[in-house]
């Protein structure tokens, strides 16, 4: 099939790149004419694994090509709608400008037919208005939203987990006819992912709508929730890796995303929470969710639980002091640096007199242009040089297995805090280090 790709982010370049692999013709459309001409010319403008290989290998096929000029997209018979919806400056809302800039461009362009399939995460309603706007053209919309993690982009693109369509129906909740000629033309984009045994959920444009939002706040739920029992055990003196053992087991629970330490980032979670509060206040449902406020919280004060950590190791005050903040990205795999609990903290404690130095195996240069007041280092050792507390805030591989003799050799004072409670505490007590964790006695 031929098919488009509007906005070449971390979701729509991975996209792009995964209906290529499949087996389809791509063309990927994106405003930044630097991000088009590196696609272009194989290279991804980020870094995520796996992705560089399909660039690659869809450069050896001729079938991926990128352009900035959105007529490039005549001809496609499904066109991904990609582009970002960040939080507002200074509002829990979602910003919905580049979402309603691509879309009145793609308008213009589209054929009586063709299938515009949604995949940002939009507040809930906003598939509605769009359909509307598609409808003069005779193209129809289906809301088709993306689940995929960072760092396993790839793999959650050609492997994913369920795939959703939300597609118009009429009064009584049945899809149209229009609807359901865009859902065989989704089951044909599909079908390898589809004959492999994805579940596959059709449904109606709100409900495709909420899933996501729905999915992304019950994960941020769950890591606040153990975060708030890290809390607990901090008070108490327990042990909050063996109690998301321990609870984890239970299958109903389940062990995944109860990882406590520094709790959630990046350019999905915190934004989508606080714009589906923003959503539920318009509709009149705010107490529906005022529990992710309550969520949000318990997250933001990791953040601020660490830097006292730091001060209280440092015998009661950080001025002065050399912190070496092991990672920049928001989580590991990534070189992403939207709010990165790592680099909220560095700051922080630079900003109450520390003198901090970053590293991250992949994230410096993105941490650099946000944060240019910061020190940043090449490696971990380079960091840590005369430091006198070490934070590990994003648990890269080589952070989790680095080895406590070794770097005790560089640094004024053995002291370690584990922001994400992934480093064996008995290993760095053995090597002399003060060993501190969040949640951990
Ligand atoms: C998330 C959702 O997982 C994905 O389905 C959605 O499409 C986009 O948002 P992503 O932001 O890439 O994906 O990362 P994710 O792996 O979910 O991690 C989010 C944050 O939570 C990271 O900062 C991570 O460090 C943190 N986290 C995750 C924890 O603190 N504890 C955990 O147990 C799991």
């Amino acid at each position: 099939m031929r098919i488009s790709v509007i906005g070449c982010g971390y979701l729509g370049a991975v996209h792009a790149a995964c209906m290529a692999q499949l087996g389809h013709d791509v063309i990927g459309i994106d405003v930044d004419p630097r991000k088009v001409e590196a696609l272009e010319n194989g290279q991804a403008p980020f870094f995520e694994p796996g992705l560089p290989e399909l660039l690659t290998s869809a450069r050896e096929t001729g079938r991926l090509h990128f352009s900035t000029d959105m007529a490039a997209v005549a001809g496609a018979q499904v066109h991904f709608l990609c582009v970002g919806t960040p939080q507002k400056q200074g509002e829990f809302a979602a910003d919905m400008k580049y979402v309603n800039m691509a879309f009145a461009d793609l308008v213009k362009h589209v054929q009586p037919g063709d299938v515009v399939a949604g995949k940002s995460t939009v507040p809930v309603g906003t598939a509605e208005g769009l359909s509307e706007q598609l409808a003069p053209t005779g193209a129809v919309l289906v809301w088709n939203p993306e689940f995929l993690r960072e760092g396993f982009a790839v793999k959650d693109t050609l492997y994913p987990d369920r795939l959703v369509y939300g597609l118009p129906t009429d009064d009584e909740g049945v899809p149209t006819a229009e609807g359901e000629k865009a859902k065989a033309a989704l089951d044909e984009v599909y079908a390898r992912t589809l004959s492999e045994g994805t579940p596959l959920v059709t449904t109606d444009f709100a409900t495709a709508q909420l899933v996501k939002v729905a999915a992304n706040s019950f994960l941020a739920t769950k890591i606040s929730f153990i975060n708030a029992m890290a809390e607990l055990c901090e008070a108490t003196g327990a042990d909050v890796t063996r109690l998301a053992d321990a609870i984890g087991y239970d299958a109903r629970i389940g062990r995944r995303f109860l990882n406590a330490g520094l709790g959630f980032g990046g350019g999905c979670l915190p934004k989508d929470i606080r714009a589906f509060m923003a959503r539920a206040g318009e509709l009149g449902v705010d107490q529906a969710l005022s529990f992710l406020r309550e969520v949000d919280s318990i997250n933001m004060r990791r953040r601020v639980r660490v830097v006292d950590l730091a001060r209280e190791v440092c015998d009661g005050s950080i001025v002065g002091r050399k912190v070496a903040v092991l990672g920049a990205a928001f989580k590991p795999d990534s070189d992403d640096v939207r709010d990165s609990p790592a680099l909220s903290v560095a700051a922080q404690m630079q900003l109450q007199g520390a003198h901090v130095t970053v590293t991250d195996p992949e994230a410096v240069a993105n941490a650099r242009a946000k944060w240019p007041d910061l020190h940043f280092a090449d490696s971990a050792v380079e960091a840590a040089r005369d430091a006198d507390v070490v934070l590990l805030a994003t648990e890269w591989a080589e952070y989790r297995e680095l080895d406590p003799a070794a770097l005790a050799g560089v640094v004024a004072h053995r002291r370690i805090l584990d922001g994400r409670n992934v480093l064996d505490p008995a290993r760095w007590r053995a090597a002399g280090w003060t060993y501190r964790a969040l949640g951990r006695p």
